[in-house]
């Protein structure tokens, strides 16, 4: 059988839609279902084409639907506007609509970007705090937040920072591991604090925030789902390098010299209590998490060099998310 039609003969009432399975995320969240899932990629359903996926999902009527699917690279993103809306907004406002419609749950998996502001908070965001979205990666975002709070039954999972099991984008993690395993001096911004999350935790995470609601029939909103406490990359590059047992040298950078298309966020760290006081899964502290991706060895050291979609690093200028 065609992959495609491999891919789409589990589709039924029964199974949980996951758009973006070929994704980061996308691929964690299948292995560790509590429902049968059927993860979709682009080749699957081209959400770039309006109305495919609202189409899609009222003929398949899945049990809930996962959107983890993104336009993901944030330089790109701003020279395409176009395209990085109806990929990472329209189309979450086009299943929105449908689960509406079918009376189903929505997941839209979201992002720290939308806490762009220059100002340094006095603490990690929390999920009512305003935000403040830069460039059109956020913005996109953004939108789709609010496209997926019109589907009564939904989550919105803010994350940052992926890493684990490697998609189609390259992790910051994995990207340090490259230069470092060719002996490069990794330079790295130190004045942008973030998340970095280990995407088997986060995985977890959606799957009992899902199964709590449908169960309760509430809870539904959003929720910020990361390991903490927020690092700056440069702390977290250090530790990569460190316990990996390599030996190079990691110097920080000012984030004005990487000269990219769109500033980073610079204070984007988030506060999970509203997620922990679920009782779900805890997430590990951030450096915990890190040092156990490293010890599972193998699945970093044999991963591709070289697949970056989308600059995070620069050869010898340094990195950026
Ligand atoms: N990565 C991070 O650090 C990070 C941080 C915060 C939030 N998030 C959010 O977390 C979610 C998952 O991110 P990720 O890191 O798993 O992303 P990823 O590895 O870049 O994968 C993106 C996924 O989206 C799919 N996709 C992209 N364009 C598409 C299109 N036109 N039609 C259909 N599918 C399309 C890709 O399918 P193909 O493989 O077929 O192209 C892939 O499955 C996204 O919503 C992202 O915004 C990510």
């Amino acid at each position: 059988m065609p992959q495609e039609s491999q891919a789409l003969s589990g589709l039924g009432p029964e199974s949980v839609l996951v758009l973006g399975g070929t994704g980061t995320l996308g691929q964690e969240l299948c292995r560790q279902p509590p429902w049968p899932v059927v993860a979709l990629g682009r080749k699957h359903l081209d959400l770039a084409v309006p109305s495919a996926a609202y189409k899609f999902v009222r003929q398949v009527r899945p049990r809930a639907v996962v959107h983890a699917a993104a336009w993901t690279d944030v330089d790109g993103c701003e020279k395409d506007p176009q395209l990085c809306f109806q990929v990472n907004a329209h189309s979450v406002a086009e299943v929105a609509q449908a689960c509406r419609e079918l009376n189903i749950p929505l997941v839209f998996i979201s992002t720290n970007f939308v806490f762009g502001s220059l100002r340094k908070p006095s603490r990690a965001w929390r999920e009512q705090d305003p935000v403040c979205p830069r460039g059109v990666y956020a913005q996109s975002k953004h939108l789709g937040e609010e496209a997926a709070r019109r589907c009564p039954q939904h989550l919105i999972v803010r994350t940052c920072g992926l890493y684990g099991h490697e998609g189609r984008r390259c992790s910051f993690v994995q990207r340090v591991l490259d230069q470092a395993c060719r002996g490069e001096v990794v330079r790295v911004v130190e004045d942008q604090w973030a998340n970095p999350t280990w995407v088997p935790e986060l995985a977890q995470a959606i799957w009992f925030l899902l199964r709590l609601c449908l169960r309760s029939g509430e809870h539904w909103g959003t929720y910020h789902v990361v390991n903490t406490p927020a690092v700056s990359w440069y702390e977290f590059a250090r530790a990569v390098v460190r316990w990996s047992g390599l030996h190079v040298p990691v110097e920080p950078i000012r984030s004005h010299k990487l000269n990219l298309a769109v500033e980073r966020p610079r204070y984007a760290a988030l506060d999970t209590t509203k997620y922990h006081r679920l009782g779900g899964p805890r997430m590990s502290h951030t450096l915990e998490a890190l040092r156990r991706y490293l010890a599972g060895g193998s699945s970093w050291v044999s991963a591709p060099v070289g697949t970056a979609k989308g600059v995070l690093v620069r050869r010898g200028s340094g990195s950026a998310l």
